[in-house]
């Protein structure tokens, strides 16, 4: 960035330390949110002798989207995550040939055959769900979102992809890989919080017990692969794919480390964010009880009373899919995504940036942009989502999934799981709301509702 002066700081700068100071270090997306909107569409905020760019105005989203310009940045908390993820299909370099290999192996999982495929073990798994909240509402008590929607998604990637049961319902603590997961995202996010060359002194505890985690997640990975060579093959899911499946035009095959990372990348990948996403949008819709009623309504019309509502039916609830359009504009469970200049160039006209420059484009306050969104844009309403406000927008206003060659390759399975779900929970219970509840975000790189309870009452019959 030649000319980074022009870029806006933040006004109390410490010699060395840089922009750290009433900086919470949990919630460093928090703090960005909060200095996105004392300075406006592009700022920069230093730490620890590194300067880090940020945008989000549209219009300098729209341009940095712009694929011959520039490309994915592999940076900051995604780059923490290459010990856990290797060169896994979301931490791989552009330049990696890992990526495009298993780019082009694994991207046909994904299509609309391999995805009717998974919607019958979608409902098996959301069956276990209901039968958990059904306890839970008959003994009167209220139901954990967060914790319910990452049991519910880490069995549906576990299930579909990897032919694999973890067993989430049936424990009352979460299971042992998600602790795991867990305590990676956390460490990677703290990582980008302190000065790298004091990294190994100020964090040696927390890097023991990241080794830790990532030796579990690798050795629950390891067994996972020998238990499918052992079965000699499932029914052509991801795993399948991984193992079995050469590159249709060079004929190469993924290698065994490269198959463990990409594992791990689709078990944490694949269910995080669906969690986050499900639960906000749990959130709101206790909220806004008449969007409920309208989503309860559209479900009813749509699914009638067909005991399993079929793949099609679920791409038809147009009104629950924009309840989880507008969720997801809010709190984009993954909410950055960096991108970097593959040659010198001028972004937007205003801001000359050399090859290999990079900034990290924050969803939150792109979906927040009042010059897009208006003045009301921290209202919730799905209906910003109709068919006809979409195409009144301006291109590459609406990112959760990222953007380009790198964007998100499970965006149709977390789409089609998190609409199935919704339905399914709204024709089957109101959602009361504890009235003292303060929606407050915890964040692991990615972003939660923390704490988020709700009670249900069952339905009687659809009307
Ligand atoms: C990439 C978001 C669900 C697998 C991404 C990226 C975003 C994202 C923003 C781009 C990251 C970047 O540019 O650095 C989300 C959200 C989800 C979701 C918000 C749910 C609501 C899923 C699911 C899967 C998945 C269900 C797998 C089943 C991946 C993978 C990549 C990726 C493998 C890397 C793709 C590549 O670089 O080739 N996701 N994701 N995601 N996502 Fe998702």
């Amino acid at each position: 960035w030649p000319e980074l002066h022009r870029i806006p700081h933040p006004p109390r700068r410490l010699p060395l330390l840089g922009d750290v100071l009433g900086v919470d270090r949990r919630r460093p997306l928090q703090d960005s949110l909060r200095f996105a909107r004392q300075l406006g569409p592009i700022f920069r905020r230093r730490a620890f002798g590194n300067e880090f760019v940020f945008l989000w105005g549209a219009r300098l989203a729209a341009d940095i989207a712009d694929e011959s310009r520039f490309a994915k940045h592999v940076g900051l908390g995604v780059a923490n995550l290459r010990p856990v993820a290797g060169d896994g299909l979301f931490t791989a370099y552009n330049h990696e040939p890992n990526w495009q290999l298993a780019h082009d192996v694994l991207a046909p999982g994904f299509s609309r055959e391999a995805m009717e495929g998974y919607h019958r073990m979608m409902l098996a798994v959301a069956d276990r769900l209901t039968g958990r909240w059904d306890r839970e509402q008959a003994a009167g008590r209220a139901v954990d979102v967060p914790g319910d929607m990452t049991k519910l998604t880490l069995e549906t990637i576990a299930r579909t992809g990897f032919g694999h049961d973890f067993g989430s319902f049936e424990r009352e603590r979460p299971h042992p890989f998600v602790t795991a997961m867990v305590g990676t995202l956390t460490y990677a996010q703290r990582l980008n919080t302190v000065p790298v060359p004091l990294a190994p002194l100020l964090l040696r505890g927390a890097a023991r017990r990241n080794a830790a985690d990532i030796a579990h997640l690798d050795g629950t990975v390891d067994d996972l692969v020998a238990a499918r060579r052992r079965s000699g093959g499932g029914d052509g899911d991801l795993l399948d794919r991984m193992l079995e499946t050469a590159h249709p035009e060079t004929g190469e095959r993924l290698s065994a480390e490269n198959v463990r990372k990409q594992v791990i990348t689709f078990l944490v990948a694949g269910h995080e964010t669906t969690s986050g996403a499900l639960s906000f949008a749990l959130y709101y819709l206790a909220r806004h009880p008449e969007v409920a009623a309208r989503a309860r309504a559209e479900v009813d019309r749509v699914w009638g009373d067909t005991a399993e509502p079929g793949y099609d039916q679920v791409a038809r609830l147009r009104y629950v899919r924009r309840v989880l359009d507008e969720s997801l504009r809010l709190w984009p469970t993954a909410p950055a995504f960096a991108r970097e200049a593959r040659q010198d160039t001028v972004l937007a006209g205003e801001h000359p940036m050399r090859r290999g420059a990079w900034a990290l484009v924050l969803t939150p306050m792109l979906h927040r942009d009042p010059e897009v969104w208006g003045e009301d844009a921290e209202r919730f309403d799905p209906d910003r989502f109709d068919a006809k406000a979409v195409r009144a927008r301006p291109a590459h206003t609406f990112k959760p999934f990222g953007t380009g060659a790198r964007a998100c390759v499970g965006r149709q399975f977390a789409l089609h799981e998190a609409t199935l779900v919704l339905g399914l929970l709204l024709r089957r219970y109101e959602l009361r709301p504890d009235p003292d509840y303060r929606l407050r975000i915890t964040e692991r790189l990615t972003v939660m509702p923390e704490g988020l309870r709700l009670r249900l009452e069952r339905r009687t019959a659809p009307s």
